[in-house]
C-alpha cells in the first residue's frame, strides 16, 4: 500500500542514480504538477537542479513572486526567473484569433525556454552544464501521448504541448511522476512540504490570461483581468459552504473571470461611466470533457460583483456565465 515516507525515499534514491553528478533543468510554470516534480527533484539533488520560470505576463496576480517566493524563498532552489512578458504581449500585439494567440504562445514559451536551457547547458561556471531536462509528466499524460490513440478525433483547442524538446535541446529526460495520478502527485506535494493551497489548486491553462482577454490581448486588459480574478478567488476561498464545511473554492473545479473588451455605460456617484465588462466563471466537473456552471451562493456574487466594481477602476459591469458544456467549453476562447 501506499506509504508516502517511504514512497519519496525510494523516489529519491532513484533519482540520484539515475541522474548521478549531472545537472538537471525543469520548466516551472507554478501548476501542480511541475511544483510538485521540482519539489522532488531538490529534495533527492539539491543544487544540481535549476529551475526555469518563464513568466509570460499572462498569469494570475502576484503568481510570480509567488513562485519564486516558494521555490527560491522557502526550498531554497535555483530558480532563473525569467520576465519575458514584453517579448509574449509584444508577439500577440494586433492577434484576435483564440488559435493564433495559442500558437503564438506555445511558440514564444518554446523559444524563451530554449534560449534558457541552452545558456544553463553552456555555463562553463557550473562545471559541466545540464545534461537532463526534468518534466512533471503524470501517468494519465503518458496514457494520452503514448501509443494507445485515446485522443478525440477533432481537436477543440490546441493545447501546446513541449513533446520534443528533449531532443531539440540534446538532453535526456527525467520524468520522475510518471507512474503517479493526479490525487497522488498532490499527496505527495504536501508530504514534499508544499502549501496544501498550492497542492489543491485549481487547473490553469498554459496560455493563461492569453485566453481569458477575448480578442486581442493588451497589456491595460491583463491588469484589470488580474486584480478582478484575484477578488474572485479570494471570495471563493473565504466563503465556506455551511452544508459541507467546505469553501466554495474547493467546491468548485475551475473557476475564473473573463475580461470582455466591451464598454457599457454606469454610474458612479453624480458621473457616468462607460467601462469594461467581466465575467465570472465556475464549474463543477469530474474530467472537464463536461461540466455544469456552479450554483455559487447569490451573496457570494454579489459580494465579489460589488467589490470588483468597487476596486477595479475601468470595470463598471460583472456578469455570471451560466452556459453548460456543451455546448459552451470551460474557457471564452
Ligand atoms: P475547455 O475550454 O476546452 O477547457 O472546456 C477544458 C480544460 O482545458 C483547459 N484548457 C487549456 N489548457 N492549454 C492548456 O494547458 C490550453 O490551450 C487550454 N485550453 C483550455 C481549461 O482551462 C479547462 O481546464
Amino acid at each position: 500500500d501506499w506509504i508516502m515516507g517511504n514512497y519519496i525515499e525510494e523516489a529519491v534514491a532513484r533519482i540520484r542514480e539515475q541522474v548521478g553528478d549531472e545537472e538537471v533543468i525543469l520548466g516551472l510554470s507554478g501548476g501542480v504538477d511541475s511544483s510538485v516534480a521540482a519539489a522532488l527533484i531538490h529534495r533527492a539533488i539539491g543544487d544540481q537542479l535549476t529551475c526555469v520560470f518563464v513568466d509570460h505576463g499572462l498569469l494570475r496576480l502576484n503568481e510570480g513572486k509567488m513562485v519564486m517566493e516558494m521555490f527560491a524563498g522557502r526550498l531554497q532552489a535555483k530558480v532563473v526567473h525569467v520576465d519575458a512578458s514584453a517579448q509574449f504581449l509584444g508577439h500577440l500585439q494586433g492577434v484576435t484569433d483564440p488559435e493564433q494567440k495559442r500558437k503564438i504562445i506555445g511558440r514564444e514559451f518554446v523559444e524563451v525556454f530554449k534560449a534558457e536551457a541552452a545558456k544553463l547547458k553552456a555555463a562553463g561556471a557550473d562545471v559541466k552544464g545540464a545534461k537532463w531536462l526534468a518534466q512533471g509528466t503524470i501517468y494519465p499524460d503518458v496514457v494520452e501521448s503514448g501509443g494507445t490513440k485515446t485522443k478525440k478525433a477533432t481537436t477543440i483547442k490546441s493545447h501546446h504541448n513541449v513533446g520534443g524538446l528533449p531532443e531539440q535541446l540534446g538532453l535526456k529526460l527525467l520524468e520522475p511522476l510518471r507512474e503517479l495520478f493526479k490525487d497522488e502527485v498532490r499527496e505527495l506535494g504536501v508530504a514534499l512540504g508544499l502549501p496544501p493551497d498550492m497542492v489543491y489548486r485549481h487547473p490553469f491553462p498554459g496560455p493563461g490570461l492569453g485566453v481569458r482577454i477575448l480578442g486581442e490581448v493588451k497589456p491595460e486588459f491583463a491588469l484589470l483581468l488580474q486584480r478582478a480574478d484575484a477578488i474572485f478567488i479570494e471570495e471563493l476561498r473565504a466563503t465556506i459552504d455551511p452544508a459541507t464545511g467546505k469553501s466554495w473554492y474547493d467546491l468548485t473545479s475551475q473557476a475564473f473571470t473573463v475580461f470582455l473588451p466591451v464598454k457599457s455605460v454606469g454610474v458612479m456617484g453624480d458621473g457616468r461611466t462607460y467601462d469594461y465588462v467581466v465575467a465570472l466563471r465556475a464549474v463543477q466537473t469530474s474530467d472537464f470533457m463536461t461540466a455544469d456552471w456552479a450554483e455559487l451562493p447569490y451573496s457570494l456574487l454579489k459580494r465579489v460583483s460589488g467589490r470588483i466594481i468597487n476596486e477595479v477602476r475601468g470595470i463598471n459591469r460583472v456578469t455570471y456565465d451560466v452556459s453548460s458544456k456543451p455546448p459552451a467549453t470551460i474557457e471564452w476562447e
